[in-house]
């Protein structure tokens, strides 16, 4: 598929972003209206939030969209430590003085480029508020070291995601960013998607991307019964790829599932017994 730009103003990526173009087409395999919805809030300017468990696909969605709409895509994960610096730059002394480098948020607004803050809530509340002037219809980014306001370029948009299953009371948005987001929802696609998506990405038959599928809706439904968070799209992945390197499936399971989810030596049990009645 060729890359569709719907966007009204003719866009050059500049320079400084070609390292950020997305120039082959990331696959991504939709489960539902994602994306129209995130075309919509695309057209309209409006902040995007994706929300969903770890290894859903939320990643390469953006990815997949920021192809799809032939803009480049600036990464940021979030972290505790991050500060407001790291996101919107500062001086840094060279041969000349002090220079002035833009951060990541402030080189996709001035620039033109989707910025996407993985896993937000991970970021300190004093940090994520930066991005409160550009998510709103202001769409500025006051550089106050720099005593200079950057006016957003025209395809600049944020798109943040987070997996709600993390949230607690001392990581959460503020009421005041959240309520700057619209959201899409996402999850586990249904089990013939989810095999789609093993088969192609690891290069496996669909017997053996149907087993793992298997194997994982079963750890799944040990969410809240000793697991944290069921087996990801991604963890079926990876023992794919070790099936293909010639590892007995059982023995795959065991290495890119059973033991990363879980330290607790009865879950493992309970595990190692949901994949041995899968194949
Ligand atoms: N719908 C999908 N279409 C294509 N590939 C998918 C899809 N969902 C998941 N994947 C595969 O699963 C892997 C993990 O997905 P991704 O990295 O996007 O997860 P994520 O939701 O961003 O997870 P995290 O919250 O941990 O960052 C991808 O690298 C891709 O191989
Ligand atoms: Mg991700």
């Amino acid at each position: 598929m060729q890359p569709r730009n719907n966007l009204d103003q003719a866009s050059v990526i500049p320079d400084a972003l070609k390292d950020f173009t997305i120039v082959e087409e990331p696959f991504y395999r939709a489960s539902g209206e994602e994306v129209a919805l995130f075309e919509a809030a695309y057209r309209m300017r409006i902040p995007v939030m994706l929300k969903g468990p770890t290894g859903c696909g939320k990643t390469r969605f953006v990815e997949h969209m920021a192809w799809r709409l032939g803009q480049p895509l600036v990464t940021v994960s979030c972290h505790e430590d991050m500060t407001a610096a790291d996101l919107v730059g500062r001086f840094l002394l060279d041969a000349d003085g002090t220079k002035w480098h833009d951060g990541p948020l402030t080189m996709a607004a001035r620039l033109g480029a989707i910025c996407y803050l993985d896993e937000i809530v991970e970021a300190r509340q004093d940090t994520t508020v930066v991005i409160h002037s550009l998510t709103d219809d202001r769409r500025i980014l006051p550089l106050e070291k720099k005593n200079e306001v950057v006016r957003a370029h025209p395809n600049f948009r944020i798109v943040v995601s987070y997996n709600p299953g993390y949230q607690s009371v001392l990581k959460d948005l503020k009421e005041s960013t959240k309520q700057r987001f619209s959201a899409i929802g996402f999850d586990y696609p249904d089990d013939l998607a989810e095999a789609e998506i093993v088969a192609k990405e690891a290069g496996v038959d669909s017997a053996i991307a149907s087993a793992l599928v298997r194997v994982a809706q079963r750890s799944r439904n040990l969410r809240g019964h000793g697991l944290d968070e069921g087996a990801s799209t991604r963890m079926l992945i990876h023992a794919a790829m070790l099936t293909r390197q010639g590892i007995p499936i059982a023995q795959a399971c065991r290495m890119a599932i059973v033991l990363p989810i879980t330290d607790d030596p009865d879950v493992r049990e309970a595990l190692t017994a949901a994949v041995s009645v899968c194949f």
